[in-house]
């Protein structure tokens, strides 16, 4: 990169503070801006370095609407019947569902505002899935593709950017195919919308802590370090 100072926000507060922004501004994304948050994401690993993965950067104002409608018709029916499921469950959780999904209504009822919609794509036929014969759902392609859309969303974060990971679209994947003239056997794993935020973007995240993640050399084994 010709310019170093996006390299001062340090890697663990970028990672502790990039939380889902789901309020954009419509102001556009200076193309030298979008170019690094892209070159982030080449750096990502990839099984064999084979990088089976592309990405399309959308700021065509009519697919970026299109992309818009399909995505608000899943994000409508995914929240119902989210909070549907929350009947009964404790208030705190309730009410920060509630706020999450708040967020995703304005991100649904404001996607055609959205300036950049990085929609990545993948193709199975170059990946080495060493879990393809396991009897259960396969995930190891996604370590060739996930870690590229996660060093995306840093350098957003480094670059004051919002956005937030989102899967819905590949519901309706024919759809999103034929609008970005995706080509067989390429297939979508995830659409990024990105803009500078509406209020403070970035801040707190709530996770697990590390003590109910992590194990010692044995399944269940307090962990310390
Ligand atoms: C695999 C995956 C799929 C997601 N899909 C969506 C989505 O379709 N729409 C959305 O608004 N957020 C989506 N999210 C964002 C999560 O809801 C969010 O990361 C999570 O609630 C934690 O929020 P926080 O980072 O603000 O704490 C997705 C995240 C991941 C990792």
């Amino acid at each position: 990169m010709a310019d170093t100072a996006y390299d001062e926000l340090g890697v663990y507060t970028a990672m502790r503070t990039l939380r889902a922004v789901r309020r954009l501004r419509p102001d556009p994304i200076p193309g030298p801006v979008l170019e690094r948050v892209l070159e982030a994401a080449s750096w990502a690993p990839t099984g064999g370095n084979v990088q089976p993965w592309r990405v399309i950067a959308v700021r065509d104002r009519t697919l970026v609407k299109q992309l818009g409608e399909l995505y608000a018709a899943r994000w409508h029916a995914y929240s119902k019947q989210h909070m549907a499921q929350l009947e009964g469950a404790p208030e705190e959780l309730r009410a920060r569902t509630a706020r999450m999904l708040a967020a995703g209504d304005y991100l649904a009822d404001h996607f055609a505002e959205t300036p950049v919609v990085l929609v990545f794509c993948f193709n199975p036929k170059l990946m080495a899935i060493t879990d393809i014969k396991q009897s259960r759902v396969s995930v190891v392609g996604g370590a060739s593709i996930y870690p590229a859309v996660e060093n995306a969303l840093l350098a957003c974060r480094a670059e004051g950017l919002g956005c937030v990971l989102t899967t819905l679209l590949c519901e309706v994947e024919p759809e999103v195919r034929s609008l970005l003239a995706i080509p067989e056997p390429w297939a979508t794993a995830a659409a990024v919308p990105i803009g500078y935020p509406v209020a403070r973007g970035h801040g707190p995240i709530t996770r697990r802590p590390v003590a109910k993640l992590a194990f010692s050399d044995r399944w269940d084994h307090v962990f310390r370090g």
